[in-house]
């Protein structure tokens, strides 16, 4: 079967609301990313509502954004119309990028890689767009290993698998493989944890982010293969949590690898 890109459409109403990252991690966040890469004309491939790339507007960066959701760029436009900045945004697939070559100092990309069917072409496409000396930029923010939200997608995933419908990729293991390809192609690569926080976290809400269907790893699943995988998954929870609506203070963390091409 042949993957396509997995576009955010479905849940551009709610992105915000549901990946949201408290301000003092966006600004640290956009203040590393600032200092690694500079203050020059800025690409970000899967630029989704703008988390990351509308702060960086914020600090009077030049800077293009594309994604293959036009519901998430329309949430884009409207934080750049609400902020009275400027900013290009484009629908276009980050495979096959409708810009010049050698035409942006710094390419950024953010939660994108294990979405897509071909994370090389991506950056292949990347590097193609990014004027040497230039520095291609990778963030996530999966939460730290050990972690309740960790613990419980780990065991969602094999759950899943066990039902005969295996996840894809995960966002750790695109941002390990985009590292190693980045340095097979001459990088010097530099990888920091620029942000640790505390979320207070209900596994009742973390199941329901996968029976409602809010993160992207439950939307090819069949309806009765989701139902039964939190049924399985809530059984679990109980037994290891108890109260299912009680907090849990759990670790997360931002990592950024910096790429520098030559
Ligand atoms: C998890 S969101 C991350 C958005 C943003 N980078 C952030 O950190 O908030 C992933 C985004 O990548 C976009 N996307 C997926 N495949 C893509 C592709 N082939 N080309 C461009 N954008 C893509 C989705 O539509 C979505 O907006």
């Amino acid at each position: 079967m042949t993957r396509e890109s997995i576009s955010f459409d479905p849940v551009a109403a709610i992105y915000d609301q549901t990946r949201a990252l408290p301000p003092s991690v966006t600004d640290a966040v956009v203040r590393a990313i600032v200092e690694r890469c500079g203050r020059g004309l800025y690409l970000e491939l899967g630029a989704g509502t703008g988390r990351i790339g509308m702060p960086i507007v914020e600090m009077g960066i030049r800077y293009t954004g594309v994604d293959i959701s036009e519901a998430m760029l329309a949430a884009f436009r409207q934080k750049l119309r609400f902020g009275d900045r400027e900013a290009d945004l484009i629908r276009a697939d980050a495979a096959r990028l409708p810009l010049p070559d050698a035409s942006f100092d710094t390419v950024l990309v953010v939660h994108v890689l294990h979405l897509v069917p071909d994370a090389r072409q991506v950056l292949r496409e990347g590097m193609r767009v990014l004027r040497r000396p230039g520095i291609v930029a990778l963030g996530r923010n999966d939460d730290t290993a050990g972690s309740v939200t960790n613990q419980m997608r780990g065991r969602w995933r094999e759950i899943l698998a066990d039902l005969g419908s295996p996840s894809r990729r995960d966002g750790l293991s695109a941002y390990e493989g985009a590292i190693q390809f980045l340095e097979g192609m001459g990088a010097e690569v530099r990888q920091d944890v620029v942000a640790e926080w505390t979320r207070e976290v209900k596994p009742r809400e973390l199941l329901d982010l996968y029976r409602n269907r809010v993160v992207s790893e439950s939307w090819p699943v069949p309806d009765e293969v989701l139902s039964e995988s939190v049924r399985k998954l809530e059984r679990e929870a109980e037994r290891e949590y108890g109260d299912l609506d009680r907090h849990i203070e759990t670790p997360a963390s931002f990592c950024l690898a910096t790429a520098r091409l030559d």
